[in-house]
């Protein structure tokens, strides 16, 4: 079974897990769009749900499935979000903002009353930082002094998409920064969040309450409260 099957083997299941009806956070990437796309297929079904989006990108698609969308000035009752991950290592820690994204899915995965991480195995490490570095949102202005304080915790990385500066939904710049495996995640995200103009951190602590995690053998279920 490739990535993509399991992928959504994981987005299958997370539709499981959901309340009859309620308001939904709409997580960003390609597993959290395979999850939209079955949302837009129990609102045609009747089920009642709103949704919160996380990207332009995933409103633009449920807009499309026709799946309501609240307000995004908030505030929201968001009874469940699900969403996907870029790393997830043995603590059920993340590594997020693959797709630049990470600002507005922190915001709403902090509004969510339980927050659901959709992965295929290919995610998992021990350690957070094996396989990626961590995403920043950057503001544009001083982005360069910004970068230079960022000197002092690892090497940042200003990411490009086609040759241009990459610019989030919200008109920042993303760097990302090789820290190489973090010992201490909650430590890194709190030095991090001291410099002046990081926005965000693609470091989510603690923030997820279930995995799901898909593999050649079926979909596994890890808990927060279990481990
Ligand atoms: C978007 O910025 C990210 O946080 C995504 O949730 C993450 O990159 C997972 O994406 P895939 O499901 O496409 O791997």
């Amino acid at each position: 079974m490739d990535a993509n099957a399991q992928k959504r083997e994981a987005a299958e299941a997370a539709l499981e897990l959901l309340p009859e009806s309620g308001v939904l956070g709409l997580g960003t990437g390609s597993t959290a769009k395979l999850f939209i796309e079955g949302v837009g297929r129990l609102v045609k079904q009747g089920r009642k749900f709103q949704g919160v989006a996380t990207s332009e990108q995933s409103h633009r698609q449920a807009q499309e499935l026709g799946i309501p969308l609240l307000n995004p000035d908030g505030p929201w009752d968001i009874d469940v979000c699900v969403d996907g991950a870029d790393e997830v290592s043995d603590a059920l820690d993340l590594i997020k903002g693959g797709g630049g994204a990470h600002l507005r899915e922190k915001i709403v995965n902090h509004a969510a009353k339980q927050n659901v991480i959709i992965v295929d195995e290919s995610k998992l490490s021990t350690q957070l930082g094996e396989r990626w570095p961590v995403p920043l949102e950057i503001l544009g202005f001083a982005h360069r002094a910004i970068a230079k304080s960022l000197e002092a915790l690892g090497e940042p990385v200003q990411r490009l998409r086609d040759g241009a500066p990459w610019r989030t939904d919200s008109g920042n710049y993303i760097y990302d920064l090789k820290v190489g495996t973090i010992d201490d995640p909650a430590r890194l995200e709190r030095s991090l969040a001291l410099i002046p103009g990081v926005v965000e951190t693609g470091l989510f602590v603690g923030r997820a309450d279930v995995v799901l995690i898909a593999s050649r053998k079926g979909v596994r279920r890890v808990d927060k409260s279990s481990i």
